[in-house]
């Protein structure tokens, strides 16, 4: 779809997008332009149920492009840096479910792109990190809130402070990533996953929505979404090939429509 990233989608409803400027899948303002993109295109497709954000075989992403940054000044920084955060808080509100395949580095930029996603697989090669501390600058596109939000204040304040690189086994105990793959499976094992997840019902925006929306709530409000969304799911038919399913044959049966 653009220079940089391409969205290729399978007949049961799971897209790929795609990452590839080579050598390091580095972020500079074109990549996070077309990412934004991405996210509205993902948006409004009603043939995709579920994305993979991959970055290929050999790196997810090291980071923002330093070399581009590092002639930049504060005012241009000021007025067109804000378009990676944009761009992430896209994929992150999605409103289907997302994963990020991880091979190799996701650093910087890189590691912020995977906590867009719902869920990180990990390869066993994988490495994670914040080192945009060592550069003298913070993450910028949501490393200091998504991460603290997932791992824990204490956790992120190593990882943001100390700019270090945690493999994958350490970012399973931190509950960085979710699972952890042989590299060469990482991407399959994604896509399976979101697969499963493609056959399930409409109520699965709602629930993502409820989750991450709520989040960011105090409670009183949080449920009072969960309420207007739990009841929005009998707008939808799902809710009800969902319910007939299971007084007809039993739980787990239903076969939904994602309408
Ligand atoms: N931006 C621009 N170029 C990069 C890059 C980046 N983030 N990461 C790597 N490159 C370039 C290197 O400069 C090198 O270019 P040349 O061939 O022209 O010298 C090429 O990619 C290959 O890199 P290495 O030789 O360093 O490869 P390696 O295998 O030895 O190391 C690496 C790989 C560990 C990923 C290392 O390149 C690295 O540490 N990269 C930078 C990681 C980083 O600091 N990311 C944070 C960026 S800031 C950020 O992301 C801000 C934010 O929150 C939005």
């Amino acid at each position: 779809m653009g220079e940089f990233t391409s969205i290729t989608t399978d007949d049961a409803g799971v897209a790929t997008l795609r990452l590839d400027r080579a050598p390091m899948n580095a972020l500079n303002s074109q990549v996070w332009t077309e990412l934004g993109e991405a996210a509205r295109t993902l948006t409004a497709a009603d043939d995709v149920a579920a994305v993979v954000i991959w970055g290929g075989p050999k790196i997810f992403a090291a980071g923002a492009d330093i070399k581009q940054m590092q002639g930049m000044d504060f005012q241009e920084f000021f007025s067109h840096g804000g378009g990676l955060q944009e761009s992430f808080q896209a994929l992150a509100r999605l409103p289907k479910v997302t994963i990020a395949a991880i091979n190799g580095y996701a650093l910087g930029g890189g590691c912020e792109l995977a906590l867009t996603a719902d869920f990180r697989f990990a390869a066993d090669n994988a490495k994670l990190g914040q080192p945009e501390i060592l550069l003298g600058v913070i993450p910028g596109a949501g490393g200091t809130q998504r991460l603290s939000r997932l791992v824990g204040v204490s956790k992120a304040k190593e990882m943001v402070y100390g700019g270090g690189t945690y493999d994958a086994q350490q970012c399973l105990d931190m509950g960085l990533v979710d699972q952890v793959h042989p590299a060469d499976e990482v991407y399959d094992r994604a896509v399976e996953a979101a697969r499963r997840y493609a056959g399930g019902p409409y109520a699965l925006r709602m629930a993502k929505k409820a989750i991450d929306e709520g989040a960011e709530m105090d409670l009183d409000s949080a449920l009072r979404l969960e309420t207007t969304l739990f009841t929005a799911c009998f707008a939808t038919e799902d809710r009800r090939i969902g319910m007939d399913s299971f007084v007809q044959d039993g739980p787990g049966k239903a076969v939904f429509t994602r309408r």
